[in-house]
């Protein structure tokens, strides 16, 4: 199927636009091809995941593209970095490995990219609108994207994120189109007790379960209270995105393109429709624990996982207040977050109250793939979806799930402490 390109399209392949611009435009010229469409189409805005520094190959590419001169040619914000890089000689990050990621740093800055370093761009710098299209890369992010803004991007790839940055174009295929963005599969959460819609972590388990049934199809969630907030949608797309495919879901009633049974399905009929019931949850919940059962001794607690907003270091807050003592000796206590919710931290009473608890803020970065943790072992405790079924792999953790003040409570013990009877048992 031949290729239409725009006559700049034609000037980058040419390299009238410089080298990168005409290395970025042949990979996105070949995945059009190998994609099979016929048409490429604007972007306005990126956000990259290829500077995780997952492999030297991310390194390579970025300081090439830069070297080539490359410019990113729309606003584009980037995703975590593998160090804090204020903090990291303190966290004891070996200086090769924080050199390389220094370098990376510095060539995506080079390009005009935006030093977001955060995997929840959606609650900070330049949130997309309505409709706008967008490449975004960072599963948790296209996901709130595509659903919770009704910005248009598809799952896009590291090193393909840039490319789309540097020639504001990617192939006119997938969610980018009204067509591909229709409910596929019905979730109808039945008799679920309300009082659980106010805790995060039912939202997690909930996209565990919908992102491992639906996979690669869009899910509609039918159920779910209208006033679900921006951190409830960020754990339920993590847990979705990370357990299937998912990179859009629609709430009926709630998210933009999905205000009535019709319009989120576009006026055709569910392909399956799955009830949900509390007992699906429950189980949901405990596959994301790889331990159960009393006297589990916890190393670690991992929150942030996306990064965490000012809202839930406020609910945090909250939690630590209530409690007289301080995190147990035994246990490290890390919160994930970015330089802009520092930013508010620091300006509010906040910050105190969180680190004299025990709480080691850390910026910028993320657990598996900074050394922050690295293959360490031992009992990681999260309140994350995405946290639980990546660490058993990635950091060669046990794991156990749990609420943010289960968390609390487990971390000042030492010891897993966890209320089940909160989710219905007794
Ligand atoms: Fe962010 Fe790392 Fe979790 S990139 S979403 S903290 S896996």
């Amino acid at each position: 199927m031949p290729l239409k390109l725009s006559q700049k399209d034609r000037q980058m392949l040419e390299g009238k636009y410089g080298e990168a611009a005409k290395l970025a435009m042949t990979i996105i010229v070949r995945m059009a091809q190998v994609l099979e469409v016929d048409e490429l189409m604007d972007i306005t805005q990126a956000h990259i995941d290829g500077c995780g520094l997952m492999s030297d190959a991310s390194l390579d590419f970025a300081e090439t593209m830069a070297r080539l001169g490359g410019r990113v040619a729309v606003p584009t914000t980037l995703n975590m970095i593998p160090l804090d890089l204020q903090n990291w000689q303190k966290q004891g990050v070996p200086q090769e490995f924080a050199q390389r990621a220094l370098r990376m740093a510095n060539a995506y800055i080079d390009m005009g990219c935006i030093p977001t370093w955060t995997c929840a761009p959606y609650q900070g710098t330049l949130v997309p609108r309505f409709g706008q299209q967008i490449a975004w890369g960072e599963s948790n992010a296209i996901v709130y994207a595509n659903s919770v803004l009704a910005a248009r991007t598809n799952r896009y790839a590291d090193f393909f994120d840039l490319c789309a940055a540097i020639t504001g174009r990617v192939p006119k295929c997938g969610l980018h189109l009204e067509e591909n963005r229709k409910g596929q599969i019905l979730f109808r959460l039945v008799e679920i007790p309300e009082d659980l819609f106010s805790d995060e972590s039912m939202y997690a388990a909930l996209g565990h379960l919908i992102g491992h049934i639906a996979q690669d199809r869009i899910p509609v969630i039918e159920g779910l209270p209208k006033d679900i907030t921006s951190d409830q949608h960020k754990a339920l797309g993590a847990a979705a995105a990370s357990a299937g495919a998912v990179g859009l879901y629609h709430v009926i009633g709630v998210t933009p393109e999905a205000q009535t049974f019709n319009q989120a399905f576009q006026g055709s009929e569910p392909q399956d429709i799955i009830e949900i019931r509390l007992a699906d949850l429950l189980a949901a919940r405990d596959e994301l624990s790889t331990l159960r059962g009393a006297d589990i001794k916890v190393d670690a607690i991992v929150l942030g996982c996306p990064h965490f907003s000012f809202t839930e270091f406020q609910r945090l807050a909250q939690l630590i207040e209530e409690i007289p003592e301080r995190v147990h000796s035994a246990v490290r206590f890390i919160v994930l977050t970015n330089q802009m919710t520092y930013g508010l931290l620091e300006r509010s009473h906040l910050l105190r109250t969180i680190t004299d608890f025990g709480v080691e803020i850390v910026l910028d970065t993320c657990v598996f793939h900074s050394p922050l943790l690295a293959a360490k072992g031992g009992v990681v405790m999260t309140n994350s979806g995405k946290c639980a079924y990546y660490a058993p792999g990635e950091l060669k953790a046990k794991v156990v799930f749990g609420t943010m003040e289960e968390c609390v409570r487990s971390a000042v013990k030492g010891m897993v402490d966890r209320q089940e009877e909160r989710w219905g048992k007794s």
